[in-house]
């Protein structure tokens, strides 16, 4: 009676509570079952394979210019016809060493990955089409339930050619676009990998991501910053005891949503006409306060949600989708950070992602006291930490341990 085990339970089924009252809202109109464990595999990737095909569909309508269809493969070709296509034949790729070549060569991540579907969404992939897919797919990563008007208004503002890349040309020897993921993770206290985190071409960091006075661990170059709404106001206040007091901004910073509510577009939208946020959750939010006075649209980049459903689905199929916290699963923000990073960058290391000696550290490196891995119902760390483990033995990225 009353022993710390039955506080946590109690605790735990309130958290559990109130996270089911407000994503109620989301659910109710719509409601799908979630789809059955019997479903074969193959039933799931012939949807996936049709959804890429999609997308390409909405490629050729636009008439996007040859340049960036050819950055996903041969969209001239029929969506039918393109089973064995073979994105790593292009001849953009001039880095020996990438980690595409790799996956090629491993049976099992050669059939996972998929380098032809787009990151990111912008005006161009925006199309009637697509919202017709997307709306009948319920949030996170759909559209059900979402006005028209907010989503369109918002991915209609990312119009200029530059937001629809991740990472463009630059001059690294033998033509590598070499990135560092930072994870917050506990392991980087004490780490000294700073220097080296720096001496990538580009560095990714997530939600409470603080580098002052923890230089030496990570670093302080940052060229972008992932994050749902919710995780980076969320982190601004659980971390701000740690110095956490305001997201990394800078000039050259750029900003990476992760679609998973409302608030996202809403907040993309008046990041980029530098308004306050009209309505809703955050409204007369200043998004200055978040991004800088610099807002363009340039600035800010926003994952496809097919993208992330197709993480979700390929990577991170979590036997949490069965139980009642399925609705509220996503994997988290690291793992979508570094999964983006595998699919836009050459060469990939992750720092401050869960290993199987998790126990050792702190759940961040800058927490001042030990403090035990919080396992929240709606991630699954394990799967993730299983997932890094494979990447790394595959050889297709290197994560960082000790
Ligand atoms: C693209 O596909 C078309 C039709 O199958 C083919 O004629 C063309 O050679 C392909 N182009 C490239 C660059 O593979
Ligand atoms: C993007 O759209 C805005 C607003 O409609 C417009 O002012 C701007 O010129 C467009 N940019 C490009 C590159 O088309
Ligand atoms: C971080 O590392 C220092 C030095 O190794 C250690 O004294 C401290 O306890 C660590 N902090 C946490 C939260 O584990």
């Amino acid at each position: 009676m009353g022993s710390p085990r039955w506080k946590r339970l109690c605790l735990l089924f309130l958290i559990g509570l109130t996270f089911s009252i407000i994503f109620y809202g989301h659910y109710y109109a719509t409601d799908s079952a979630p789809s059955p464990r019997t479903e074969s595999r193959l039933l799931q990737e012939e949807t996936l394979e049709l959804t890429q095909a999609e997308i390409f569909r909405d490629v050729r309508k636009n008439n996007l210019p040859m340049k960036i269809i050819r950055k996903w493969g041969n969209a001239t070709q029929e969506p039918s016809k393109r089973g064995d296509y073979n994105p790593l034949k292009e001849k953009s790729s001039l880095c020996p060493q990438s980690l595409k070549t790799k996956v090629k060569t491993d049976p099992t991540l050669g059939k996972q990955f998929d380098f032809n579907i787009p990151t990111l969404i912008w005006k161009q992939l925006f199309t009637l089409e697509t919202w017709n897919r997307l709306k009948e797919r319920s949030v996170p990563y759909g559209w059900r339930g979402l006005p028209y008007e907010v989503i369109a208004s918002a991915v209609q503002l990312l119009n200029d050619s530059v937001t629809s890349r991740l990472v463009g040309k630059i001059g690294s020897p033998g033509g590598c676009v070499r990135c560092a993921v930072v994870g917050n993770g506990g392991i980087l206290n004490g780490s000294h990998q700073g220097k080296e985190i720096d001496a990538h071409d580009f560095v990714f960091r997530l939600n409470g991501a603080i580098t002052k006075g923890f230089e030496n661990d990570v670093g302080t170059k940052t060229s972008f910053y992932g994050f749902t709404v919710n995780t980076m106001k969320n982190s601004l206040v659980a971390y701000a005891e740690y110095g956490f007091t305001q997201t990394p901004q800078a000039k050259d910073i750029q900003y990476i949503f992760i679609p998973s509510d409302i608030r996202d577009y809403l907040m993309l939208k008046s990041a980029i006409l530098g308004v306050p946020v009209p309505e809703g959750y955050d409204k007369s939010d200043n998004p200055q306060k978040y991004f800088g006075p610099e807002a363009f649209a340039g600035k800010f980049k926003l994952l496809h949600p097919e993208f992330v459903h197709y993480l979700k689905e390929r990577f991170l199929k979590s036997e949490i989708i069965n139980t009642e916290f399925g609705n509220l699963y996503m994997p988290s923000t690291g793992a979508l950070m570094l999964l983006t990073a595998l699919h836009t960058c050459d060469q990939v290391s992750a720092y401050g992602f869960i290993t199987d000696n998790y126990k050792m550290f702190s759940d961040h490196y800058y927490e001042r006291e030990k403090k035990p891995l919080v396992f929240y119902a709606n991630h699954d760390m394990l799967l993730e930490a299983d997932l890094w483990k494979r990447l790394h033995q595959g050889g297709i990225m290197k994560l960082y341990q000790r």
